[in-house]
């Protein structure tokens, strides 16, 4: 049988993913839901329409649903489950100002995926993104490894970006990396950054890698000052895509993701961006990669700083 998989959320992020998941055309089906009547039905159309321009067979289902489960037989049987359902940022907020008001929809999104589509892997991509991603996995009650959140991705492409430009090289060259949360406490990751193999550190100095580093942490940030009625989405959609691809491929690909981590560098019982192998059953594998003591040191601060956050989700 084909793969399904569903949106839920048809604003930009939402639907701007599910172009790309049915763009991908590896998937028999792309659900994109809402909570706004007809929006989810009239941009599945409008996909469907672009289907003989672009060449591409995967069908694309648009279902408007209601709180109490009304709608979401249109997700049953999916293999994955992209969460985008929430507000965005406005201009001079930060993540976490969207903690209550995102925690009860995004509560109810993931009670009724675990009701209608429970052997789904979920991928989270609310704001506060860390937090959304932990308290998804508690509504839904599924095993840890089969609900990850999108983060590193987006922030790793983002800082890949911004070397690119600084030294004028394709951005295909480059190579960062990014941990921690999706959030003050980003963790970029110098040491393992390089441009077709050479480390950074050779090609920028120090304080320009800093300045790259800033950038990168104040990301999303930057597209909002601009946009100033909402939050990015092409970057953050091709993140989230690729992540549901790898599921649905069973690819193994090693990815930055937001993902449980049980021992790895030392950290346990927390949901932290780190570089984690995907596949049908979410998360594989994470993966400890080589840290210098500084980063180690920034990695445990973000892990504590986030730790703190999602012990009060449960009371959201
Ligand atoms: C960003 C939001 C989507 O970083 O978290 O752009």
């Amino acid at each position: 049988m084909g793969k399904k998989v569903t949106v839920v959320g048809a604003g930009f992020y939402g639907s701007t993913t599910a172009q790309r998941l049915a763009e991908y055309d590896v998937f028999e089906t792309v659900v994109l839901t809402d909570i706004v009547a007809g929006k989810p039905e009239g941009l599945a159309l409008d996909l469907n329409q672009s289907r003989p321009i672009e060449g591409f067979e995967t069908k694309v289902v648009g279902a408007t649903t209601g709180p109490n489960g009304e709608g979401y037989e249109a997700i049953e049987a999916s293999d994955v489950v992209v969460i985008t359902a929430g507000l965005p940022r406005k201009p001079g907020m930060s993540r976490m100002d969207l903690l209550g008001v995102n925690a009860k929809i995004v509560r109810q999104v993931a009670e009724n995926v675990a009701k209608f589509a429970p052997a789904a892997v979920v991928i989270v991509v609310s704001n506060p993104l860390d937090e959304m991603t932990a308290l998804a996995q508690i509504a839904t009650g599924f095993p840890t490894n089969r609900v990850l959140g999108q983060a590193g991705m987006l922030d790793t492409a983002r800082f890949s970006n911004f070397v690119a430009e600084a030294l004028a090289v394709p951005v295909g060259d480059v190579r960062t990396l990014t941990l921690g949360s999706h959030g003050d406490t980003m963790v970029p990751v110098p040491s393992r950054c390089s441009v077709r193999g050479t480390p950074l550190a050779e090609l920028l100095p120090a304080g320009q890698i800093d300045e790259l580093v800033v950038r990168t942490r104040n990301g999303g940030a930057e597209v909002v000052a601009l946009l100033k009625t909402g939050s990015a989405y092409y970057a953050p959609s091709a993140a989230a895509a690729r992540m549901a691809k790898a599921v649905a491929e069973d690819s193994g690909a090693v990815m930055p993701v937001c993902a449980w981590v049980d021992g790895e560098y030392g950290i346990s019982g927390v949901y932290l961006g780190v570089e984690a192998e995907i596949g049908a059953e979410g998360v594989k594998r994470v993966i400890e990669t080589e840290l210098t003591p500084s980063e180690r040191a920034d990695l445990l601060n973000a892990a504590e700083a986030v730790r703190a956050k999602q012990a009060d989700i449960t009371n959201l």
